[in-house]
């Protein structure tokens, strides 16, 4: 299957439909809704730009699993496309029927095998499927068979990460089992980096040595790989011998860092987590606020009711801890984040019903970064922005020629 994006091509829908096909921020609150994200397509297709210049011999494989770590599908894979991938990477078979309802007929690889059930509907959605075991190779070699096709499958080698994968000593071995197998044929071989997210790790070179071995192995026993592949956002950006044929990019596609070494880079983030102040009231010193009445005004303060909380992805642990912008001002969260709902003590600032709090992302000259919420968290920026959960309307915003 080719990766072009061709006018007319099942590459890519012609029209895809949006989360709920929200268009404006209004739509969003008309409909009730009291929190919401704003996508940035456009950050989207810079980034993924980027990440093409910065390997110029490889294809891009939009990684869009996790719902695109939360950015939302179709949209978010759309703009990927758009941007210059041409192919996208998911963790599960449903994730690629999602994009595949939707009308994108890109190659989609899927990262982990599925149970040996489901390998007839891998093929008829056409997908790129990891192998790494006898028993799923085996599965999806008699679909295949009963289809009259060979598959193309990609072999998962374990380098040193030890999540799913075949193990160096294992290779040979697997590699003679799926050759014998008449509904598969091995295109490509691959792996993933543990500690890219850190620039020049020792471990990163040890991984990329052996996958290097590994390889060489399995072509000198006969396979023609046409496709090799270990390099994640990280590894795009800083380690050039690291492409090889494709790169798989997630988390810097989304404008979000692959870690701390990266800072710096023209990343645009593309989400923006916002919500409409609901209440605002003026209390005197001494009262205390949210659950556990755990902080305290101390002076007569405006305190501001926020409706977005932890069944938001807007987590506990950023009670006391997180700022959010209102008016293009930062305030501290004030006592416990609760499930739908927080509250600020805004001081003598003026907020007004309807104000708009930004809890991630640019307000006035400040933003509020998903690394910041991370490290009040002591997490890492992906889990912000894939925790924040369906019940959030998406709302798009520059939308590309197939929006
Ligand atoms: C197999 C695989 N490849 C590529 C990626 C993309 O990694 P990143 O988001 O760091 O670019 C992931 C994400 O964790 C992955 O699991």
């Amino acid at each position: 299957m080719s990766g072009d994006i061709k006018e007319g091509s099942a590459a890519l829908p012609s029209k895809w439909p949006g989360s709920g096909g929200l268009q404006s921020k209004s739509e969003v609150v008309e409909r009730g809704h009291p929190v919401w994200a704003e996508i940035d397509l456009a950050a989207i297709r810079h980034n993924v730009g980027l990440l093409r210049a910065a390997a110029p011999g490889a294809e891009v494989v939009g990684v869009v699993k996790g719902y695109a770590y939360g950015h939302g599908n179709p949209a978010s894979a759309v703009a990927m496309l758009e941007g210059g991938a041409t192919r996208l990477g998911v963790a599960r078979v449903a994730e690629a029927l999602h994009l595949r309802e939707a009308g994108i007929g890109a190659p989609i690889h899927v990262f982990t095998e599925p149970p040996p059930e489901a390998a007839g509907m891998m093929l008829a959605l056409e997908l790129v499927p990891t192998v790494y075991t006898p028993a799923f190779a085996d599965a999806l070699s008699d679909a295949a068979v009963a289809a009259k096709r060979v598959v193309p499958v990609h072999l998962k080698l374990d380098t040193g990460m030890h999540r799913v994968g075949v193990v160096a000593d294992d290779v040979s071995d697997v590699v003679r089992r799926l050759r014998a197998l008449p509904g598969i044929d091995i295109e490509g071989a691959w792996s993933h980096f543990a500690v890219a997210d850190v620039i020049d790790h020792p471990a990163t070179r040890k991984q990329l040595d052996l996958f290097m071995d590994l390889v060489e192995e399995i072509e000198r026993g006969g396979s023609v790989l046409r496709y090799k592949h270990i390099a994640n956002s990280a590894a795009t950006l800083s380690m050039p011998e690291s492409h090889f044929d494709l790169v798989r990019c997630g988390v810097a596609s989304f404008g979000l860092l692959p870690g701390r070494d990266f800072a710096g880079t023209d990343l645009r983030p593309a989400l923006a987590l916002k919500a409409r102040v609901n209440m605002v009231k003026r209390l005197p010193a001494g009262e205390a606020l949210s659950y556990g009445l755990t902080y305290e005004l101390e002076h007569t303060s405006g305190v501001v009711t926020v409706p977005a909380g932890y069944a938001d992805g807007y987590d506990r642990r950023l009670s006391g801890t997180a700022d959010v912008l209102i008016n293009g001002a930062r305030h501290r969260v004030s006592g416990s984040v609760c499930m739908d709902q927080f509250l600020v003590d805004v001081g003598r600032a003026e907020v007004e019903v309807g104000a708009t709090a930004t809890l991630i992302g640019a307000d006035g000259g400040d933003r509020i970064t998903a690394e910041e919420l991370a490290d009040h968290v002591g997490t890492i920026n992906y889990e912000i922005t894939t925790r924040v959960p369906s019940r959030v309307p998406r709302l798009y915003l520059n939308e590309g020629p197939r929006g």
